[in-house]
């Protein structure tokens, strides 16, 4: 029997599996689901004991655990470590779900017309990761590993992986690999598979501004003292000039240019800009001035408002000059922009363009640097034969705009590109209502998985 047959032979048993971990609501975000996270974690353990995998420990930290197991055939053979994140991101808000979050249901869409699994985690991470699983299982079944494995699932993504990070770095000889394979980003679709060269930091921001010491009578007051809320607008309103450029002073500083050449090759990435218009029922894109939406998200840094709040939002009408406004303010950056140093250049500015009749108190939450992955590497050819083996269609890559911040971590402490292996899409709604899943892009992963494998030993020994 080949590994592709066992895949095939295991269709319903790989996705029943996958519908109970998604059962499991592991939100990370939240106090409230502690427990839930905690028995993600087992779940992954158990799942990678009957797979095959030896030493498997749900390491301990201050914070979620983190998975680990291995299986080492040869050491004279390359190594795969695997990383993926058993936590999601909170379900909130539930009302928007056409079907409960963590109850999996399988339909079909317009861009899955062969069924998508709508839960929370299963396109991020739990139905790509799971994949992983997946194709050890077959590859042991068969007795056909081509390469050592090692898996590090953790559960603390989501939340900024605090506690990863000094995993890996008390833990650099456990972890010794010739390549990182994650899958957690997207690819263009099954007609054209990518592969993600490229992810954007993070610095994320919450600012408080203070007007008077207490809410007052908009009327008694209202037009003689500052309000906080129309002055925290018009602090963000500045934070980007007419041509949607960031006012931040040295923001910039690092950023680098491309040439020519790079951005036609990025922009020869299929993209439709008009479907993706219809998609998100808007008349037009905004954006950076000069700049075409892929390489908007691809190579540019942006800022956002995440969330606003003050005064009085209930029913009816208050009339009331709040004493306090309050925004969550995130930056996505590119290579070389440093998220500790960007929060520092933001608190600088934002405290220095308020006027006197507010005062300014801003909170930097977790951040992450970006990450850009060579195409030249053993790790980025093996993906693009397995792509070619599995969709008989060359990898494209593309430059992605979440963050994955350990990616840059694996970098600087391992040593190693991850290669960004995502069967996602960008339409499958992650980290919204009615994520899903495509049941196909699942059972190609797995495929393609086995595939990376086969080509990794190879490609590593040239
Ligand atoms: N899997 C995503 C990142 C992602 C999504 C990369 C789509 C490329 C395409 C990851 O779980 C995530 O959500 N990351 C966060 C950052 C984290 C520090 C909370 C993000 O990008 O907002
Ligand atoms: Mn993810
Ligand atoms: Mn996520």
């Amino acid at each position: 029997m080949s590994v592709k047959q066992y895949i095939q032979d295991n269709q319903e048993k790989f996705l029943n599996e996958l519908l109970d971990l998604l059962r499991i609501p592991s939100v990370s975000a939240d106090p409230k689901f502690k427990d839930d996270v905690f028995a993600a974690a087992e779940f992954v353990r158990e799942s990678l004991e009957k797979a095959g995998a030896e030493k498997v420990e749900v390491c301990q930290t201050a914070g979620y655990p983190i998975v680990y197991g291995e299986k080492i055939i040869d050491a004279s053979l390359p190594t795969v470590l695997v990383y993926g994140h058993y936590d999601v991101q909170p379900a909130d808000p539930y009302e928007l779900w056409d079907s409960p979050p963590f109850e999996p249901v399988i339909k079909k869409t317009a861009r899955h017309p062969e069924g998508a699994i709508f839960a929370r985690g299963s396109a991020d991470d739990k139905g790509q990761f799971y994949m992983h699983v997946k194709a050890f299982e077959a590859m042991m079944a068969n007795k056909d590993l081509p390469c050592n494995i090692k898996f590090m699932i953790e559960g603390e993504e989501e939340v900024g992986s605090e506690h990863l990070d000094i995993f890996v770095k008390e833990n650099k000889e456990k972890l010794k690999a010739d390549v990182v394979l994650v899958s957690d980003t997207h690819m263009i679709s099954l007609e054209n598979p990518s592969v993600t060269v490229g992810l954007r930091g993070l610095a994320y921001m919450q600012v408080e501004v203070t007007g008077p010491n207490r809410d007052l009578h908009s009327g008694t007051y209202g037009g003689a003292v500052g309000n906080p809320i129309n002055i925290l607008c018009k602090m963000i309103a500045s934070l980007q000039d007419e041509n949607n450029h960031i006012t931040i002073p040295g923001f910039y500083d690092k950023v680098e240019d491309y040439s020519a050449d790079y951005r036609k090759a990025l922009n020869d990435a299929p993209f439709d800009l008009e479907a993706y218009k219809k998609e998100l029922d808007i008349k037009d894109v905004h954006g950076e001035k000069g700049y075409t939406t892929i390489e908007r998200v691809g190579i540019r840094p942006t800022l956002d408002v995440n969330g606003i709040w003050g005064g009085y939002t209930g029913e009816g009408a208050k009339t009331v000059l709040p004493s306090k406004a309050y925004a969550k303010i995130s930056m996505r950056l590119v290579p070389n922009q440093d998220h500790k140093e960007i929060a520092k250049l933001f608190e600088a500015h934002f405290k220095a363009i308020a006027p006197d009749s507010v005062k300014v108190k801003v909170t930097p939450h977790h951040g992450g640097q970006a990450a850009v992955v060579s195409t030249d590497t053993p790790g980025y050819r093996a993906a693009d034969l397995a792509i070619q083996e599995a969709f008989g269609k060359k990898a494209i890559p593309t430059r992605e705009g979440g963050s994955i911040p350990i990616c840059s971590l694996f970098q600087q402490e391992l040593g190693l590109d991850p290669i960004l292996l995502g069967f996602g899409l960008d339409t499958d709604a992650l980290h919204s209502p009615n994520e899903h899943y495509g049941v196909k892009n699942y059972y190609m992963g797995i495929e393609t998985i086995a595939l990376f494998f086969k080509h990794f030993k190879n490609e590593a020994s040239k």
